[in-house]
């Protein structure tokens, strides 16, 4: 199991290792970190495919490739290349497809696995990682750090959501304050609440600032 580990993790070194847009390696790691940590607190889960699945989680996102597809495809065929029953391999890509999934509606998650790879997902764009990831994903794609012209949306769609004009600081309101609600299991819960005052605390500050108060 602990080759497979380390295959993976070079595989994923060698897939992301090069890309800006807040899904390189480091991501994956902490992600990877996380969700062993949550299972760990909650005494449950299948921590192989639970480790494996964080590490493979970004592999299609469609950023990153041509098309889904394409992704999917990688992801099998490395996938392939290791000594795993089909039954492991398809709770790993089974647990990916979920918490990848872009759709206009969340997909429903069913078991503990996929619940703690999100939650660990979702706990990385928040508190102080999670606001360096914000505006390095806002440069990298030309968008101002803040416009105080462009309205606020809540309760959008994913689609509407990639389709807008948006800022850095849009991002929090319309997608970072709102993930701490979304938690799974209580151990993230309790992380994404301290991650959630850093995000307060920063805007805050950020908006004391613009104003011109000292
Ligand atoms: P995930 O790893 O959860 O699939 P995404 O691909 O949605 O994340 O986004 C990667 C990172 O970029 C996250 O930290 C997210 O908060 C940030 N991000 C996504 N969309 C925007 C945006 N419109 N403006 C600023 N940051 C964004
Ligand atoms: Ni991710």
């Amino acid at each position: 199991m602990e080759k497979i580990i380390e295959q993976t993790e070079e595989f994923v070194k060698a897939e992301l290792g090069e890309d800006a847009t807040g899904h390189d390696y480091y991501h994956v790691d902490r992600v990877r970190k996380l969700a062993l940590y949550i299972a760990m607190e909650e005494r449950k889960g299948d921590l192989f495919t639970i480790e494996m699945a964080a590490l493979l989680h970004d592999i299609p996102d469609e950023k990153l490739n041509q098309s889904i597809e394409d992704g999917y495809f990688k992801l099998h065929s490395f996938l392939e290349t290791l000594p795993l029953t089909q039954i492991q391999k398809q709770r790993i890509v089974d647990i990916i497809s979920k918490i990848s999934y872009k759709g206009g509606n969340e997909a429903e998650l069913t078991t503990f696995e996929e619940k703690v790879v999100r939650d660990a997902d979702r706990i990385d764009a928040m508190g102080a990682i999670g606001i360096a990831r914000a505006f390095s994903y806002g440069g990298k794609n030309g968008q101002l750090i803040f416009d105080p012209n462009i309205k606020i949306r809540t309760n959008i769609t994913n689609k509407q959501y990639r389709n807008e004009k948006s800022t850095s600081i849009h991002h929090f309101y319309e997608k970072l304050l709102v993930l701490k609600e979304r938690m799974h299991t209580s151990t993230a819960k309790r992380i994404a609440e301290e991650r959630h005052q850093w995000l307060e605390m920063y805007l805050e500050q950020f908006f004391k600032e613009w104003n011109g108060d000292q």
